[in-house]
């Protein structure tokens, strides 16, 4: 099937011709992201692959349509940013990459709160400068501190998982609890109790309606004073500006996030020679208590194996007309 494959980056590629060796599709690879401007691009291709911060809003996918398209292939997990109604009514199917490695998120979501805690980020530069100096470089030990996991789904089990090997605490909050992580150790707690008692706090749910804005002005003010509080699931989840002020407050006391709210067509672009030109995340960057990564909590070599590995037989399954458990268009 000719696949228009859409905000393509070296490894992407890397990853894509070396799974499709065994599926021989034809991939045709752009380098821009998907949007109402480059959907044309994808005229004649009757898939098109496509990442998070794509823009897969109603016109695109009408646009979409129009050209031919009849199916979306994501190579991610989430689908927030896809009009599944409109996909349904354009007869595009639309299938996702549920789970392609858990720990790479987990993973890095421990590496925010160790940086974050023993200020690695800060140690790099000053030894680099001669600067051997250890005031303002003082942590705490993770054993015997409570985290708190929102979300115990694949990523947040893992980080269940990873936080108990530490000898944390662990406090959970999902809206169905998860086997695994109580027989790990976790406690589950409604929500206002974890944000009480967590020193770190540490967002692995979703972003739905519901969800948006979870972490809040009133959220944040349950928490105790000086939380790290760690976001590596979607931007949208914590209200920025509200934390922004909590930073200035000393209520957080540390922020560690790979997800954005207002990420899209900023993330996973070299802006270095025109700056960061959102003034709210500009600002976020100014504390020293800040760590922020632009997206990259999924990026491995095993993930990036298996997201190819998936697309594509999520694709064939879809050209061979066979059912296929990752469709989200509720086909
Ligand atoms: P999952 O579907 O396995 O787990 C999500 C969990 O959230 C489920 O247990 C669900 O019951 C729970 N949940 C739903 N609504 C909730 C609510 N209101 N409050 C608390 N929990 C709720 O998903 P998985 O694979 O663990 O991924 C979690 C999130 O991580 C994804 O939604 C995605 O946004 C994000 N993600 C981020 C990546 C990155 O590179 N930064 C890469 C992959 C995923």
């Amino acid at each position: 099937m000719k696949i228009a494959f859409f905000g393509t980056r070296a490894y992407d590629r890397a990853a894509f011709d070396a799974a499709n060796a065994r599926f021989d599709q034809a991939i045709h690879f752009l380098e821009p992201r998907l949007t109402g401007q480059t959907a044309p691009l994808a005229d004649g291709f009757p898939a098109v692959c496509s990442f998070v911060n794509d823009r897969v809003d109603a016109d695109v996918v009408m646009r979409l349509a129009a050209g031919g398209t009849r199916l979306i292939a994501l190579r991610c997990a989430g689908f927030n940013h896809v009009d599944l109604a409109a996909c349904r009514d354009a007869g595009i199917a639309v299938v996702r990459v549920p789970a392609y490695s858990p720990h790479a998120v987990a993973e890095h979501a421990l590496a925010l709160m160790l940086a974050l805690n023993r200020k690695t980020h800060r140690a790099y530069n000053r030894v680099r400068e001669g600067n051997f100096s250890l005031d303002g470089l003082t942590g705490f030990d993770m054993h015997g501190r409570t985290a708190g996991v929102v979300g115990t789904g694949k990523i947040g089990a893992c980080v269940v998982r990873l936080l108990r090997g530490f000898g944390c605490r662990v406090l959970a909050f999902d809206v169905a609890q998860n086997p695994d992580c109580v027989s790990a150790g976790a406690e589950y707690l409604p929500l206002a109790d974890l944000l009480r008692q967590s020193d770190i706090v540490t967002l692995h749910c979703p972003l739905m309606p519901t969800t948006q804005h979870l972490i809040g002005a009133d959220s944040l003010a349950q928490m105790k004073r000086g939380v790290m509080l760690v976001n590596t699931s979607r931007g949208g989840l914590l209200d920025t500006r509200a934390v922004i002020a909590a930073l200035k407050s000393g209520q957080v006391g540390f922020l560690g996030i790979d997800v954005y709210e207002e990420e899209e067509g900023m993330f996973f672009e070299d802006q270095s020679a025109t700056g960061i030109r959102d003034d709210v995340l500009a600002r976020l960057t100014t504390f020293p208590n800040v760590l922020v990564t632009g997206h990259q909590a999924f990026l491995t070599t095993e993930a990036l194996a298996n997201i190819a590995e998936t697309t594509l037989t999520n694709i064939a399954s879809i050209e061979r007309n066979e059912p296929c458990a990752n469709r989200v268009d509720s086909a």
